[in-house]
């Protein structure tokens, strides 16, 4: 064989914990907020990071990326754990959907959107600029990734939108039926911010209005959840949070601000 040698990997293997529609709420925003980037790739190569232990969430956001905004997306899912990529094989359905090794150097290729959820949790927080670093000077130019957390099941998420610059924005989106107070959301903050909710930091002011805002919207839950959250995001706006999008987005239990925040 001739060429230059492979690269290995850029990561380590850990848990491989997902589920089935787990991630429905970052890939209804990224359908939502990422199709022009799509529809303007030459290529539409989108790259879902560290899928897990089943290929499953990568299965599910090739089928809405190619329902809701190209039916010629082209979805590579990889996995810095080989055993992890054997498992998915039977799941391809090539050109569309292919599996294969890779870590944060994103194996060669040059994606428009990476999506990794889950995956930074479980390194140092130290490791995170790097990792941002490496992944976004893989991107196509003007690619992004998203890249955040959630809970087992998906109620709770949240995520960045990173680019070559750093941050953009910053989304958190929840179940709003199943939703006690927006301070749960805290505790799946991304990797870069869960150890920043602490006086002092904007990301510990934010999720402190947004819960002010929500109590004092209490009266709205007479007429539902999504009224009363939606209600409480307004007011985050007017109080002058960079509050982006509108009812539209807001009514699925999302609140998008500019990052990085004032
Ligand atoms: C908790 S699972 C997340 C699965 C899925 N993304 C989800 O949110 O349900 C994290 C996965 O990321 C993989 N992983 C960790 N670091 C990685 C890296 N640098 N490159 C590729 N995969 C990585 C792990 O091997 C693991 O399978």
């Amino acid at each position: 064989m001739s060429g230059a040698p492979r690269r290995r990997p850029l990561g380590v293997v850990t848990r491989g914990t997902t589920n089935p529609n787990r991630l429905r709420r970052v890939d209804n925003w990224i359908v939502a907020t990422c199709a022009d980037r799509l529809r303007a790739a030459a290529d539409p190569l989108v790259v879902d990071l560290g899928y897990g232990a089943t290929p499953v969430t990568a299965v599910e956001l090739r089928a809405r990326l190619a329902a809701g905004v190209r039916r010629d997306v082209r979805l590579v899912g990889l996995e810095i754990d080989p055993a992890r990529v054997a498992a998915a094989t039977p799941a391809a359905d090539p050109p569309g959907l292919t599996f294969a090794r890779g870590g944060f150097e994103l194996a060669g290729l040059r994606p428009v959107l990476v999506r990794a959820l889950n995956v930074l949790r479980q390194y140092d927080e130290s490791e995170v600029p790097d990792a941002w670093r490496t992944m976004t000077a893989a991107l196509a130019p003007g690619g992004a990734l998203v890249e955040g957390t959630c809970d087992e099941l998906g109620r709770l998420a949240s995520w960045l939108l990173v680019d070559v610059d750093g941050p953009r924005t910053l989304t958190l989106a929840a179940k709003l039926t199943t939703l006690g107070s927006p301070a749960e959301l805290a505790e799946r903050l991304p990797k870069a911010l869960i150890h920043r909710n602490v006086p002092g930091e904007a990301v510990h002011d934010l999720i402190r209005a947004l819960d002010d805002a929500w109590h004092a919207a209490a009266p709205y839950a007479t007429f539902g959840p999504r009224q009363r959250w939606l209600r409480a995001v307004g007011r985050l706006r007017d109080d002058g949070w960079p509050v982006l999008d509108g009812p539209r987005r807001w009514r699925h239990g999302e609140l998008t601000l500019r990052w990085p925040l004032p």
